[in-house]
């Protein structure tokens, strides 16, 4: 709290006051400090968790994949990551102040975590989410004491973007810009990869997978992997949607496996990947290879099915005999009880 407080620049003040001034000045702050909620940064870094990094193997499907379960983290999401790492980082360069307002698009995961992550650190924050996405999310952000902004369906994600943007400059509010904030990358180079280093016994990761939403995770793991000196190849788990595309998950290239977006994001169109492989995976298949993991015993999203069996197809290419491959399950199954995962339930 303290630091917090002499953050805000009042300390530098009380320097150039007379003992009188700095003795007002200490009763002023001491009176803003009791009526402002209490500080920000310890709380937030206190619900920051290790996931689990597991050896998963599904009958029908041979090698053994190590999956980061991601959606153990407190929001339900690997998005939990981002939320608290760009806002922390905001707040500590000055563009973020207590009592903040922050502005958000997205039709999901990240709206959720946001809200949390805003809940724990005292800011009010606002989703803009286009019409069409599940009650569920909604009444999630708003329990956490977020407001809900919705767009026109038939705009997408997009006219959720400019929305965000227009509600930024009016109520002067914090954008965090998830597509292009390099702070989402860079708090899966510095947490979620070295979580993954210090988990695995092997010499080297030889293949890091995932879906692409912001590219936040495939770009930031592998740049962390490398880092370290693991020779590792990026995979992005590609849905082929072929199927009629859901109007819900507008901006998706496959609307059936929610959260992985197609051409939005300047963090994953700026790595500078030569080796990237793409793996295709259809929606059947990822939403049968699910409900597989969830029998397993992981409760996961269509995108952890999706992750996984590109995963166990990139083993099966790799040149080496048992090469180490790793994965993410992002979210829970619990975000899409009214979707087609569940549908024969
Ligand atoms: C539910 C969910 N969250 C997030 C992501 C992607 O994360 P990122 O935005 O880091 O690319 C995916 C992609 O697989 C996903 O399915």
């Amino acid at each position: 709290m303290v630091d917090w407080f002499f953050h805000t620049g009042l300390h530098e003040s009380h320097c150039r006051c007379t003992q009188f001034a700095v003795t007002r000045a200490h009763q002023h702050a001491e009176l803003l400090m009791n009526s402002r909620p209490k500080p920000h940064l310890p709380r937030c870094s206190s619900s920051r968790i290790t996931t689990p990094l597991v050896a998963v193997s599904v009958p029908g499907w041979n090698p053994t994949v190590w999956c980061k379960l991601e959606y153990l983290n407190p929001s339900g999401s690997t998005k939990d990551r981002i939320a608290r790492y760009i806002l922390t980082k905001a707040i500590r360069r000055g563009e973020l102040t207590s009592l903040g307002i922050v502005v958000e698009a997205s039709s999901g995961s990240t709206s959720i975590a946001m809200a949390l992550a805003c809940a724990q650190l005292g800011l009010t924050f606002v989703a803009v989410m286009p019409e069409g996405v599940s009650n569920e999310r909604v009444m999630m952000i708003r329990a956490y004491g977020a407001e809900v902004e919705l767009t026109p369906k038939p705009e997408g994600i997009a006219g959720a973007i400019k929305r965000a943007q227009i509600i930024s400059e009016n109520r002067g509010a914090y954008w965090p810009r998830q597509f292009s904030n390099t702070d989402n990358a860079n708090a899966h180079r510095n947490e979620t990869a070295q979580e993954i280093l210090s988990q695995i016994d092997t010499d080297s990761i030889d293949l890091f997978v995932s879906g692409v939403g912001t590219g936040g995770t495939l770009v930031g793991v592998t740049q962390g992997l490398r880092d370290a000196g693991c020779n590792v190849t990026p995979v992005l788990a590609r849905p082929i949607d072929t199927g009629v595309m859901s109007e819900v998950e507008c901006s998706s290239f496959s609307g059936r496996i929610p959260g992985v977006v197609d051409g939005l994001s300047t963090i994953f169109a700026n790595a500078n990947f030569p080796r990237l492989q793409e793996i295709e995976v259809s929606d059947e298949e990822a939403i049968e290879v699910t409900r597989q993991l969830i029998r397993c015993g992981y409760p996961v999203g269509p995108s952890s099915g999706l992750n996984f069996l590109a995963a166990v197809r990139s083993i099966e290419r790799h040149s080496a005999d048992e090469p180490t491959a790793v994965t993410v399950f992002p979210d829970r199954m619990e975000r899409y009880f009214s979707t087609e995962l569940f549908a024969d339930m």
